[in-house]
């Protein structure tokens, strides 16, 4: 099969197109015939030496997520038949003709959503659901603040919390961004190359009153953000895109009785992913396509691929970008 292989740590051209041999699936997994894969920030961090596969996926090809047809069955697989199209989770292995996935996570192609835009759906929305929804036990009615709102992650966050009864805050770097942000759900889009968020949050909801906040970029914005939470307030960090060290003000963690917490997907279990995976196709795959809909930026032939990685590094995308098989 042809996938691409970071030759070595380095920019978007270190990648290329190389003939790999078939992958075979192990007793509870399927190999997949890809439509095509999802890009995702963390694979910018995989090619430049930064993220590396875990054990037992290739450490050389790079894609967390991918969709298309299930092509050769496992063992024990029971839940899917050849021929079915799936959109699946990986922990690599995505950015090639076929990529093996645990069967328990894989997911039908949502009502509404293509099978080529659905490669984008299954790095984001278990995220999303992960942080959210799980660790951060988002309840209806609360105010939610999710930093990088035209991001995949952030186009997903947005309109999921929207769709199950929160009102979304959010920033963006440029105007048409935000007002991107805002269609999609946001009650409130900040600029923040123009406008401080805190500052903004505050007059604009009288005070700390932010219930829960999605954070990738880490640094100087975590004292802003634990001084916007309301009590019993919880920060969610999934990366430090601005710098690992950020200033902390304990009492006010102690007196809100505030949560400072994150995670990372790609290392947790199948278990794990398997049952995000359920919930996921129990609780959110109804809600497509009239509350949730796939928000696709563009799409680049798989001999593209660097081409897609100067994309994102240049942030002027919204939403996904796909590589098609
Ligand atoms: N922990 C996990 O399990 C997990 C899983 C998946 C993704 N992630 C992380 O989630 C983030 C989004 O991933 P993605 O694939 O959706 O990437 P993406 O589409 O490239 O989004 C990155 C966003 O970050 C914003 N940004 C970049 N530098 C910034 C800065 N210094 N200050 C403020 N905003 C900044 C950019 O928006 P502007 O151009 O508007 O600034 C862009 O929208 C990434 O950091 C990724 O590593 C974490």
């Amino acid at each position: 099969m042809k996938a691409v292989v970071i030759r070595q740590p380095g920019p978007p051209e270190v990648m290329e197109l190389s003939e790999r041999p078939l992958p075979l699936p192990g007793d509870n997994e399927v190999r997949i015939r890809v439509r095509a894969a999802g890009v995702n920030r963390p694979d910018l961090a995989q090619r430049m030496g930064k993220y590396p596969a875990p054990a037992g996926v290739p450490a050389d090809i790079p894609g967390l997520e991918v969709s298309g047809w299930v092509e050769q069955l496992g063992k024990t697989v029971k839940s899917f038949e050849i021929g079915d199209p799936v959109c699946a989770l990986l922990a690599g292995g995505g950015y090639a003709e076929y990529a093996i996935a645990p069967a328990d996570q894989c997911l039908t192609i949502p009502e509404g959503v293509s099978l080529e835009e659905a490669a984008g759906l299954p790095e984001t929305f278990f995220t999303v659901w992960n942080n959210i929804f799980s660790i951060g036990s988002f309840r209806a009615g609360e105010k939610v603040l999710v930093h990088g709102g035209s991001s995949g992650i952030g186009v997903a966050a947005i309109q999921l919390v929207r769709a199950l009864g929160g009102e979304v805050y959010t920033t963006a770097g440029t105007d048409e961004k935000c007002q991107i942000c805002e269609d999609l759900g946001a009650s409130l889009a900040i600029n923040y190359r123009k406008d401080d968020f805190e500052e903004t949050l505050k007059k604009r909801l009288q005070g700390a009153n932010i219930d829960l906040i999605l954070d990738m970029v880490g640094g100087a914005y975590t004292l802003k953000n634990i001084r916007l939470l309301a009590p019993k307030g919880r920060l969610i960090l999934i990366n430090a895109m601005s710098g690992q060290l950020g200033e902390v003000d304990l009492f006010r963690i102690m007196k809100r009785e505030l949560v400072l917490t994150g995670s990372t997907l790609r290392p947790q279990s199948v278990a794990y992913k398997g049952k995000i995976a359920t919930q996921l196709m129990a609780q959110v795959w109804p809600l497509f396509p009239d509350f949730i809909r796939p928000v696709v930026h563009t799409a680049f032939p798989l001999a593209k691929a660097h081409e897609a990685h100067r994309l994102m590094e240049s942030s002027t995308h919204v939403g996904k970008i796909l590589l098609l098989v």
